[in-house]
């Protein structure tokens, strides 16, 4: 996620936004860079790279005077990471000056217009394309800086926090928000803006947190003005005293940031699909896929190459493809497949699943699958990452940066991705009914409420795993789309809580791995509503029947499993094919809520890397 800051006040502001920037770097981000207002001109520094790269840079070649300033950590959604990228972004005449942590959906359209008129752009961001529509309203509307970007706000579409000064107005900063977390510190006749309350707290505790489509004019000398964007009534402020510490701001109040990312979901989830998912038109629109749809569709196969969760999204996705595109799917570990000298031809397409986009094996498989003429589409969260760039194409997540080594927005937000893949290819090949397709869009978009709705069995789950805490060994079981999701909870539990743990197929139980079962383990059996839940009740019988510890994840209103089992965990209804979306949350807060308890370092394991760049 993108951080901003920025201070107006009587300090020196270059300190303030710059080690501002310093403390949202747990954000993640690849670029940085500051604005100042030095009593005459605007000076400007930003940089691929560091917060570090960024200070010496400044060193070097500009002056930091001035009591006004703004500052950006840049986690690139458009645009690859590189200088020109980088935020603060001056509109055309050099007299505004912009940053931006959000997405704007329609700035290609904005950009053509004011193409139009004139404008010239020097960045491939949508945040210079709305500095310049600020300016555009300001000119031809005869606004001040204020009202123009209330009046741009209004035309833009999409998730934004910003922060604009005029250099004609040196003693006011207006911000804006959508989706996008800013936070206002109020200090003594001096005010902050920022993504969260860490560049600030040390300065004051006192902080508004705008709501959404709220604006807000913080002034030299003057009460912050706070209104809506639509409709311009005029907002009280709520001002909180802030209780938080550092590391809990960072970590937005939660004990760990894998905590964090799980109730992050809902929304990321929403972002990855923002813009992409128009079910009123029923439309998928995935730029990295249009251009290369036939390929696809003219595949004799697509083989799926990733690693730990990226291979159980993958997983998921060959159910997917499969029953949805009736295109023949394979899915290999990409330390295997990198070495087997597999079978590929020019009419296979490769999809390698990537969080980091520096996975080793992953990119040894890309690299060997195009040696022999295959196309590679990737699916990464870092924009800009090497799988990234050694792809034919892609599509990014929008999971933000996932900080906890134990993989979860990630894994969501792939299958997001992947299930729009899916859907577009079959509805492009004819092999989903118009009613299938539009259901499955329309569900889709609920499933950000799902989730909410999973993420309320916290409680309950935290019961259970005080219950099982100090199990040895723990059995997954699940059939059909929520076997992927069986293996994934199985991992989550090994890797932050050591307990070993295996994921199975349901069915699978019977040719040997039954002989394990006693009173002394529990199997976590995924029984939601689907083809296969007779199947499942019968399995969960025949460990009942020697003594297993039965968890079951059911649907909501189930009653069957409920007599079977000695604890359940409940999900909202879904499609089968989108269901891992929703089962595979209560087996994260089961796998942290057993690790918190057995007081594992739950965010850095033991013995593990975030990303394993080697083999
Ligand atoms: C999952 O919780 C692990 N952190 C790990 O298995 C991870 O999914 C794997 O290393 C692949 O990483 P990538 O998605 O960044 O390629």
């Amino acid at each position: 996620m993108c951080g901003i800051v920025g201070y107006i006040g009587n300090r020196d502001a270059f300190p303030v936004v710059l080690n501002g920037l310093k403390r949202l770097e747990y954000r993640g981000y690849d670029s940085a860079g500051i604005a100042l207002y030095d009593g005459t001109d605007i000076q400007m520094c930003k940089t691929q790279g560091k917060v570090a790269d960024l200070e010496a840079k400044i060193q070097q070649n500009m002056p930091t005077k001035g009591t006004l300033g703004i500052g950006h950590t840049r986690w690139a959604t458009h645009g690859v990471p590189n200088d020109v990228n980088s935020h603060p972004h001056y509109s055309n005449s050099g007299e505004l000056v912009i940053i931006h942590n959000g997405i704007i959906e329609n700035y290609a359209s904005i950009k053509k217009e004011l193409k139009k008129r004139g404008y010239t752009f020097t960045s491939d961001t949508d945040t210079e394309v709305l500095v310049n529509l600020i300016e555009d309203i300001k000119i031809n509307e005869k606004v001040k800086l204020g009202k123009a970007v209330q009046i741009a706000l209004n035309q833009v579409v999409g998730a934004y926090a910003i922060a604009v000064f005029d250099h004609n107005k040196p003693d006011e900063i207006v911000v804006a928000k959508l989706g996008s977390p800013l936070a206002i510190g109020i200090g003594d006749d001096e005010f902050f803006v920022a993504s969260d309350a860490t560049p600030f707290i040390e300065f004051t505790n006192n902080a508004i947190y705008l709501e959404d489509e709220e604006m807000a004019i913080v002034r030299r000398g003057r009460e912050v003005k706070v209104r809506k964007i639509k409709g311009d009534s005029v907002v009280v402020p709520y001002v909180q005293e802030l209780q938080l510490n550092l590391e809990q701001i960072e970590k937005g109040g939660y004990d760990h940031f894998m905590l964090k990312e799980i109730y992050e979901q809902p929304s990321v989830i929403k972002d990855t699909y923002r813009g992409r998912l128009l079910s009123d038109q029923g439309i998928i629109k995935l730029g990295g896929l249009d251009e290369y749809i036939e390929k696809f569709t003219n595949a004799n196969r697509i083989i799926i190459v990733a690693c730990g969760t990226s291979w159980h999204a993958g997983l998921v996705a060959e159910y997917i493809f499969e029953d949805l595109a009736r295109i023949p799917v394979e899915v290999e570990y990409a330390s295997e497949f990198r070495y087997r000298n597999p079978i590929i031809t020019e009419k296979d397409v490769i999809i390698a699943i990537s969080q980091s986009g520096e996975t080793a094996d992953t990119l040894a498989a890309i690299k060997l699958a195009k040696e022999k003429g295959a196309f590679v589409y990737g699916v990464c969260n870092v924009v800009g990452s090497t799988i990234s760039r050694e792809t034919h194409s892609g599509s990014y997540t929008h999971a933000g940066p996932e900080i906890g080594v134990a993989s979860t927005k990630a894994f969501t937000t792939q299958i997001t991705v992947l299930t729009m893949i899916a859907l577009r290819l079959a509805k492009v090949k004819g092999t989903i009914s118009q009613s299938d397709y539009m259901m499955h869009l329309h569900e889709l978009e609920t499933i950000p409420a799902k989730v909410e709705e999973a993420l309320k069995s916290d409680e309950n789950i935290k019961k259970i795993s005080a219950v099982f805490k100090d199990a040895r060994n723990f059995l997954y079981l699940g059939r059909g789309y929520n076997f992927p999701v069986a293996l994934e909870g199985a991992l989550k539990l090994k890797e932050i809580s050591y307990i070993h743990a295996e994921g199975y197929p349901a069915a699978e139980m019977k040719h040997g791995p039954i002989a394990l079962i006693d009173e002394q383990m529990p199997v976590v059996v995924i029984a939601v509503n689907s083809n296969h839940y007779e199947k499942v009740v019968s399995n969960i019988e025949e460990i009942k029947a020697r003594k297993g510890k039965i968890i079951a994840l059911v649907s909501e209103g189930d009653t069957a499993v409920k007599e079977l089992a000695d604890y359940v965990m409940e999900v909202p209804i879904t499609p089968e094919a989108l269901s891992p979306l929703v089962t595979t949350i209560p087996l994260q807060l089961l796998s942290y809520h057993i690790a918190v308890m057995l007081d594992r370092n739950v965010d850095q394991p033991r013995n593990l890397a975030k990303s394993v760049t080697v083999e």
